[in-house]
């Protein structure tokens, strides 16, 4: 795996800024500590200056040297709302109604890193996923040729041979119910995010049906998207529709699809919709003893991640990393 070792070289060549909307959440405030007592990566946090120096002290950890930024307080809010009116003019937004949306910390957060004052944003301790990502699918957007946001898990577990096993699974957090153009775009952005991971990605797209061994929407669904994506991106190893088993057992995929050269070998898995791909990804963390890092998403200017409200300390420094290296 390109391993945090790895980003953390590329970021100390080219320190970044990473902006924390949840600037009194213990968990935030010891991730940050960690990274100021480094030096490759500065935390900016969203809040109130004392409630985030009480917040640090009752909690323990040193931010001291942290850049601290409160809405409230903030001296460029003038040209904040003017850019703020300017992305979202197409909804009519008034300076009033920005001012009102900036002073929440997910929208402020989000300007910070539009304007440039930071390269990258990570969210979602307290905040919901839908709270973390809207404000980036407003005002970041997506990339000019992608179509959509999405995300990717990538999952890590030790070999017996003392080298990771890492997996791509995607989209198990954004898209609710892909059509084929979108899932078709998910897996190209997901195996070229599963790459600077050290994956080389063999994707398959997921069914209950192998190769036209059952029927329905959902198989042809799966089937057309695989289609598509292959016509995308040619250079990538694509199939699908396969099942799971076929997917990852050699044995299975030997007699359900003999022809098949990537079958038993797949690294990167595509799930029909949101439902599938979120259940899947926490069966390999929780039975299958998978590190679980995500959601990254996928496709956005600049990059923003959401943590789980169930995360830890630890992984919000992982998370931070991750993001900071996708700048
Ligand atoms: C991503 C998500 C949060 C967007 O929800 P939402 O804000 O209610 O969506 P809306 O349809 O109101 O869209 C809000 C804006 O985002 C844009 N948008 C929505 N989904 C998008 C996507 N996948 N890619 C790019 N833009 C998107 C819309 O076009 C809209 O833009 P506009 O305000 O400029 O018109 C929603 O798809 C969602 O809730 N996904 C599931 C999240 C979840 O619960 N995950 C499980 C836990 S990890």
């Amino acid at each position: 795996m390109y391993g945090f070792g790895d980003m953390i070289k590329v970021l100390k060549k080219s320190p970044k800024k990473i902006v924390f909307t949840e600037g009194t959440d213990p968990r935030i405030l010891e991730a940050a500590s960690r990274l100021l007592a480094s030096n490759f990566l500065h935390p900016i946090l969203v809040g109130n200056e004392d409630e985030i120096f009480d917040a640090s002290e009752e909690s323990g950890f040193n931010i001291r040297g942290a850049e601290i930024i409160d809405p409230a307080k903030f001296d460029r809010m003038d040209e904040m709302v003017e850019m703020f009116c300017e992305l979202r003019k197409s909804k009519g937004v008034t300076p009033e109604q920005a001012k009102e949306t900036l002073s929440q910390a997910n929208y402020f957060g989000t300007m910070l890193v539009k304007m440039g004052m930071a390269d990258a944003l990570l969210g979602g301790a307290t905040y919901t996923t839908a709270d973390t990502v809207r404000p980036a699918l407003q005002l970041i957007k997506t990339k000019p040729q992608n179509s959509i946001v999405s995300s990717v898990y990538i999952l890590v577990r030790p070999r017996a041979t003392g080298e990771n096993e890492v997996l791509a699974m995607a989209d198990c957090a954004i898209n609710i119910h892909p059509n084929e153009d979108e899932l078709a775009e998910i897996a190209v952005e997901a195996a070229e995010c599963a790459k600077i991971f050290g994956v080389d990605p063999k994707v398959a797209f997921l069914s209950y049906s192998t190769f036209g061994s059952g029927e329905g929407e959902d198989v042809d669904k799966m089937r057309n998207a695989a289609q598509k994506a292959k016509l995308r991106a040619p250079e990538l190893e694509i199939e699908g529709e396969m099942q799971f088993d076929a997917a990852v057992s050699p044995r299975v995929a030997r007699t359900k699809c003999p022809d098949s050269k990537l079958a038993g070998h797949i690294n990167t898995f595509i799930f029909p919709d949101i439902n599938a791909g979120n259940i899947g990804y926490k069966i390999a963390q929780r039975l299958g003893s998978f590190e679980a890092y995500g959601p990254i998403l996928l496709g956005l200017n600049s990059p923003v991640n959401d943590l789980s409200r169930g995360c830890n300390a630890s992984e919000v420094y992982s998370m931070a990393i991750i993001t900071a290296a996708l700048a």
